[in-house]
């Protein structure tokens, strides 16, 4: 529940402000390197990104992928959460939480997937196991693309309510029904 002070913004791509829009750009370049998380961590499609906002400061940014997954021969939507930055003088706030609590909401109640997905540094995979996210047992493969410095981060999954992969390989593809311009 994110205190009565603060505001979340949730916008697709095409309503980014000029202010989301650099703060996305620089917490990203600083955390993530060369990734620009406005030209997407892969090549899927953000769905809508979320910003938490106190007055005209922006705290935090997440966004939100739509996604097609593949278990064994049965196909399940998935979704991905992308692009987690926390300005580094807030960390530990709480900020991240509100922003996983939204992205989470979208990804698994109002797009109802079945699994969601995320890239994460060695670092902060025990802050993503204490949401329910955890490191797969079973393999993992990607048909889309992905940025060479995301390729070395650790995938994490988190399965919808009643959903079970029992020890089908999972293979995530991109949404076909969202297929960005080429
Ligand atoms: C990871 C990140 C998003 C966390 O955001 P945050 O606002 O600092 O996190 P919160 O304040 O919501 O943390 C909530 C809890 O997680 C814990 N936590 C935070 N970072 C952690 C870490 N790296 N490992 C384990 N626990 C961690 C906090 O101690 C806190 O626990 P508590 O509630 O018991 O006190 C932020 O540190 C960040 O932007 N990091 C750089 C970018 C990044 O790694 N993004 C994620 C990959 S996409």
């Amino acid at each position: 529940m994110v205190p009565d002070e603060f505001d979340l913004d949730v916008v697709s791509d095409d309503m980014l402000t000029t202010d989301q829009h650099d703060f996305v750009a620089h917490w990203s370049r600083f955390y993530f390197g060369e990734i620009d998380a406005l030209s997407r961590n892969t090549d899927a499609p953000v769905f809508r990104r979320a910003f938490l906002r106190l007055g005209t400061e922006i705290l935090g940014h997440v966004a939100t992928v739509k996604l097609n997954a593949d278990v064994g021969l049965q196909s399940i939507s998935a979704g991905g959460i992308d692009g987690l930055v926390i300005p580094l003088a807030l960390v530990g706030r709480g900020f991240g939480g509100y922003l996983m609590d939204k992205a989470e909401d979208i990804l698994f109640q109002e797009l109802g997937v079945k699994v969601g997905l995320l890239f994460c540094f060695p670092e902060t995979v025990q802050y993503f196991a204490a949401r329910q996210w955890h490191v797969p047992q079973q393999p993992v493969s990607f048909l889309f693309r992905l940025k060479p410095p995301l390729s070395e981060m650790e995938p994490m999954v988190r399965f919808g309510a009643g959903v079970s992969l029992n020890s089908f390989p999972l293979h995530v593809r991109r949404s076909e029904a969202l297929e960005p311009d080429m």
